[in-house]
């Protein structure tokens, strides 16, 4: 058993079977999970106590025997050092507080306001038989939280703002890509071995907007981030965006999540000089057990041998699935592609 296949995935190593490991595998699926989330009133309070984060970090581990540990926390976390009130209320999902006046935005002292966030990565890195994953939001997606204030559909403040505004809304992305850098570096100095960059919201972009208004800010956080730490991978997530794979592929990523709206041969066969993750749809985990398995089996035969390949899904896992069906999907995964990597050359 090999406990760093996803290391050595990424880095096209010799590995028994692809890696797999979930977005949102800790979260209210598992009864585990809720048994611990109904202590707290708030979200937040959750993230912030860093002994219950980690045990929630780890369940997925013991219970579905996935190859990757994802820090507990939210991409939102890093607002309130800058100077954004964020808050969840229970069902509606974030809503946001400020007065856009981003000039006075600050990063404060990263490395302190967002202790909890490194300590729970120390920790995880001391109890994880499995690498650990850091996280945070791509500065786009970021933006468009801050500028709506809440969850949004259509994303018409975000673009009305960034159009008409656009000297305040380069402050704001600004503003962002330097405080991710310091948190990323942060995340990786306490211990993760990964990164992952939700860009969840990309999909709503045009082509000319994101080259124009978003393309630099990431490419600035990756290079900088690659600078200090060349040997960590990181995976940028920008779900429902075929329309942007070109600019994806060229931001000096080691791998793109990708969702179900690509065909993964494709992509896999489009872009070899990357690696892909995903990307099967969360309903999957609802089908019966034989589908479940005729899913995942037909999948994995149309990765291509010589990819650095991660198996997940194409964006979270719902609440209402069963553990059991998780944990079956799991094991599906890893016997369909148990061999099928022994081609790969070192290096
Ligand atoms: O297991 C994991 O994947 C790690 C934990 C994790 C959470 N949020 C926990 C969470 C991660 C990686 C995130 C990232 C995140 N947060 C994203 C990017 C991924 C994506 O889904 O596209 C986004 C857009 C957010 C913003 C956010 N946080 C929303 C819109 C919501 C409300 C919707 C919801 O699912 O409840 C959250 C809250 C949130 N983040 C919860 C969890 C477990 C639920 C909070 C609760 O229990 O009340």
């Amino acid at each position: 058993m090999q406990k760093d296949l996803l290391l050595k995935s990424l880095k096209k190593e010799p590995i028994e079977r692809y890696p797999i490991w979930l977005m949102r595998q800790a979260g209210r699926y598992l009864p585990e999970y809720r048994a611990i989330r109904q202590k707290y009133k708030s979200f937040l309070d959750f993230c912030k106590n860093v002994e219950d984060a980690a045990v929630v970090s780890l369940q997925p581990v013991d219970i579905l025997g996935v190859d990757a540990v994802i820090m507990f926390s939210d991409i939102l976390v890093i607002l309130e050092p800058i100077g954004i009130k964020v808050s969840f209320e229970a069902g509606e999902g974030p809503k946001l507080d400020h007065d856009f006046d981003f000039k006075s935005l600050k990063s404060k002292d990263i490395a302190k306001d967002l202790g909890y966030v490194f300590e729970l990565l120390k920790v995880l890195k001391e109890k994880s038989p499995v690498p650990v994953i850091g996280f945070c939001g791509a500065p786009f997606t970021l933006a468009s939280y801050v500028i709506e204030k809440e969850s949004s559909r259509d994303f018409t403040k975000t673009k009305v703002f960034m159009y008409e505004n656009q000297k305040d809304f380069h402050i704001l992305m600004e503003k962002l890509s330097e405080a991710l850098v310091e948190y990323i570096d942060n995340q990786i100095k306490s211990g993760a071995d990964v990164i992952q960059i939700f860009d969840s919201w990309s999909m709503s972009l045009s082509r000319f907007a994101y080259k124009e208004y978003v393309y630099d800010y990431n490419a600035f956080i990756i290079k900088a981030i690659k600078q200090k730490h060349p040997n960590t991978p990181i995976i940028y997530f920008f779900r429902g965006s075929s329309h942007l794979i070109d600019y994806a592929n060229s931001l000096g990523a080691d791998a793109l999540s990708v969702d179900w709206t690509v065909c993964m041969k494709d992509v896999c066969m489009d872009y070899p000089n990357i690696g892909f993750q995903g990307n099967l749809e969360p309903q999957v985990l609802l089908l019966n057990e034989d589908n479940i398995r005729k899913h995942v089996e037909e999948f994995i035969m149309c990765i291509p041998r010589d990819t650095a390949f991660v198996v997940n899904l194409g964006h979270g896992i719902t609440p209402d699935v069963s553990k059991d069906n998780v944990k079956y999907f799991v094991e599906c995964v890893k016997e369909a592609s148990y061999g099928k990597r022994n081609l790969f050359k070192n290096g």
